[in-house]
């Protein structure tokens, strides 16, 4: 089949090359934003008078009719016309006749694949921020419901100090939080408008790119003709911030995993978030965290993938460019499922406060605090953390806790120690005693969650 290039060939192009060449296949995800593109440029054509009100027009309804055509599914795209910018322009052809040819005045596939990508990943962003929103309220909804419910806190996974549940679950709220920002932060570099760079050096038409950008609701165009046609940066920023919310998810799904295994008990995933096994009747998997985690690997992989295509490319343009998107699209289809996953089986996860309690009650993660006990009795620190070593020590070889421990073991250790530190003891106590800012005491996570609510 002819090609709109074809001009300058005296063969056709192998059949091998068309294939290894083309993007349809995937680039038709952008037919929306290509169609959206090629409707402000021509808009701006006519404004111009680089054509005629009346070819502007033809060519408006022309892809008006087109775009009506791709919401009915009635678009065939073909290989032979290689990506998704051709495929469109043979449709135009098809649709208003020799006219269509005007639509690419003073434009490149440079430029319009780039304006593409930006209005692509500009709605992605705020899709995937909404989402990230979601998770977040289902946090807090379990932290509001968890204020008192206690567990142990670790540190090398080893029992460390009490923790409230609600504190615990309310990190990854920042987590999140954190990854919004760089989102929202990153929307000043997406919205650049890199079209009216024509193919790498600007155009001969008196264009007017500020116009262009207003219609398509930049908030500027790239300065720079050869920057905006080969840069990437944007979808860089866009994998490693995605990268990095993986990582959050990933390690919540971890946790989610070791808090429903058999060992732990902590929390219970619902039934309909959770699969069997083929062969184990008994089994009850936290697939879905498991994914969750799993999915990581390829989010990394397309960041990592992306970047090995940028360096070393000279300017400006390069078919290498085209290798940009299958990885930007699989990251957004995989922040997408995962958050779409996230909220609903955080909210329908089950908080198994006994667990819990019990673990804090089998454990010595309140050592720290009769250290501070002894040392608020004017003891140093140092030496305090010395005798409570001691007594931890004499307690497991004796196979006691802290709490079941005589006055009169205590006494041998420390004249200090008096009937109160009982009461230091107690699990309530320790969590209601880290009072500091950001700390694990009800009214500091009473105020963390008020400082969470008013971010969403
Ligand atoms: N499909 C191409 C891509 O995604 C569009 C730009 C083609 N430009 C070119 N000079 N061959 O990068």
């Amino acid at each position: 089949m002819a090609k709109l290039w074809g001009g300058r060939f005296t063969k056709d192009t192998n059949k091998l090359v068309d294939e290894f060449t083309a993007s349809i296949s995937f680039d038709q995800k952008l037919a929306f934003e290509d169609i959206q593109g090629s409707l402000a440029h021509v808009q701006m054509l006519g404004e111009c008078d680089i054509i005629t009100t009346d070819e502007a027009e033809t060519i408006q309804a022309g892809l008006e009719k087109i775009l009506e055509k791709l919401k009915n599914g009635e678009v065939e795209f073909l290989v032979e016309h290689e990506d998704i910018h051709m495929n469109l322009e043979n449709l135009l052809i098809e649709e208003i006749g020799p006219v269509a040819g005007k639509l690419h005045t003073g434009r490149s596939r440079n430029d319009q694949v780039a304006t593409d990508m930006h209005l692509y990943l500009r709605n992605k962003t705020k899709t995937i921020i909404e989402l990230i929103e979601k998770a977040q309220g289902a946090i807090i909804g379990q932290a509001k419901d968890n204020i008192e419910t206690i567990l142990p806190g670790y540190t090398h996974l080893q029992r460390a100090q009490p923790v409230s549940f609600a504190h615990h679950i309310l990190a990854y709220f920042w987590m999140l939080e954190r990854d919004k920002e760089r989102l929202e932060d990153s929307l000043k570099r997406i919205n650049i408008l890199p079209l009216g760079a024509g193919a790498l050096a600007g155009t001969t038409f008196p264009i007017d790119r500020t116009r262009v950008a207003e219609l398509l609701e930049f908030d500027s165009v790239y300065p720079n003709s050869m920057d905006a046609v080969s840069d990437r940066d944007f979808i860089l920023e866009f994998l490693s911030t995605a990268s990095i919310l993986m990582v959050h998810l990933s390690r919540l799904s971890e946790e989610l995993v070791i808090w429903s295994s058999q060992e732990f008990q902590f929390i219970e995933l619902d039934d309909s978030f959770c699969t069997g096994s083929s062969i184990m009747p008994q089994k009850k998997n936290p697939d879905v965290p498991e994914l969750l985690r799993g999915k990581t690997g390829r989010v990394f992989g397309d960041l990592v993938g992306l970047l090995t295509v940028l360096k070393g490319l000279p300017l400006a343009y390069n078919k290498d460019l085209q290798e940009d998107k299958e990885g930007m699209f699989d990251t957004v289809d995989t922040l997408e499922g995962s958050l779409t996953l996230l909220a609903p089986m955080l909210e329908t996860m089950t908080v198994n406060h006994k667990k819990m309690r019990s673990a804090v009650t089998h454990d010595y993660s309140n050592a720290t605090d009769i250290a501070d006990y002894l040392a608020t009795k004017g003891l140093p620190f140092r030496q305090a953390h010395e005798v409570i070593g001691k007594i931890v020590l004499h307690a497991i070889e004796n196979g006691k806790y802290l709490l079941d421990l005589e006055m009169e073991e205590y006494k041998k250790f420390s004249t200090l120690f008096e009937e109160d530190v009982y009461d230091y003891l107690e699990p309530e106590h320790v969590v209601g005693a880290r009072k500091s800012e950001g700390g694990t005491a009800p009214d500091q996570i009473k105020q963390q969650l008020e400082l969470a609510e008013g971010k969403l």
